[in-house]
């Protein structure tokens, strides 16, 4: 079986200022044990460059949680991919369903916001996951074949791109998946992957997210498939994302 190298990524949202984030950092930083896990922080793009500094010399990446997709130009309000990498951004997330809620994001801008992030070497974690009434309906895998089919179309495959698989009613609620359930999709997601990219699936990583806590990393890396988790809440407090990454096993 491939082995891949897990990864343990915070999703901050719209949370912290710069007094905060130093904060984070200062407590963060002397809990963080070694082992071989990425950790990445996504933070709110204005923080990227000061936290690059209070990372640096440390294992700790930093990732951007939405570009657009152009180059540059008269896009208002909007940063690029190459932006966000001149400002210390390894990772772009993509996908994420509050960009699909409220910013009306669907799988084709997802597909464009991929491969603008991939050609500014920016590592793409792209975000699936289905509501709970498609899993109430009994089309949680219909949904994910769909959606992972449509967010990676016209990609080559990329064995470094990442995938979160991050069931819509898992996010923010307390309401955990349970590892079987999240086992199942995830597997489920790489062969999707499999039908498009071939074995370049065995090496793409794909993440659990949704209601990820200190208490409950355990049992979800224990999983054959899930490589890793995207943290959102939990990822505020140091204490609890020092101790959600140094769960990583491998
Ligand atoms: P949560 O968020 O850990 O607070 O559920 C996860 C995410 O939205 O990435």
């Amino acid at each position: 079986m491939e082995s891949r190298q897990q990864v343990l990524a915070a999703n901050w949202k719209m949370y912290k200022t710069k007094e905060e984030a130093r904060a984070f950092a200062r407590d963060f930083l002397p809990l963080l044990q070694e082992n071989t896990a990425e950790i990445i922080v996504c933070p709110p793009a204005t923080l990227l460059a000061e936290l690059h500094d209070l990372f640096s010399g440390s294992r700790v990446k930093l990732g951007v949680q939405n570009i657009y997709w152009e180059k540059e130009g008269a896009y208002t309000g909007e940063i690029s991919a190459a932006m966000a990498a001149d400002s210390g951004a390894a990772y772009c997330l993509t996908g994420h369903s509050e960009r699909r809620q409220y910013f009306g994001e669907n799988a084709a801008i997802v597909a464009r916001k991929t491969q603008a992030a991939l050609e500014a070497g920016l590592t793409p974690i792209v975000c699936v996951g289905e509501t709970l009434q498609q899993r109430q309906n009994g089309q949680t895998l219909m949904v994910l074949h769909d959606d992972v089919r449509a967010s990676l179309a016209g990609i080559t495959p990329q064995p470094r791109l990442i995938i979160a698989y991050e069931p819509v009613w898992a996010i923010g609620s307390g309401q955990v998946a349970t590892p079987a359930d999240a086992e199942e999709a995830i597997a489920h997601i790489r062969s999707v992957v499999a039908k498009i990219w071939g074995a370049v699936a065995q090496k793409v990583r794909i993440l659990y997210g949704g209601s990820v806590n200190p208490d409950n990393i355990g049992e979800m890396l224990a999983a054959a498939n899930i490589d890793g988790a995207l943290v959102g809440g939990a990822s505020l407090h140091a204490a609890a994302f020092a101790a959600i990454a140094n769960g990583a096993t491998g």
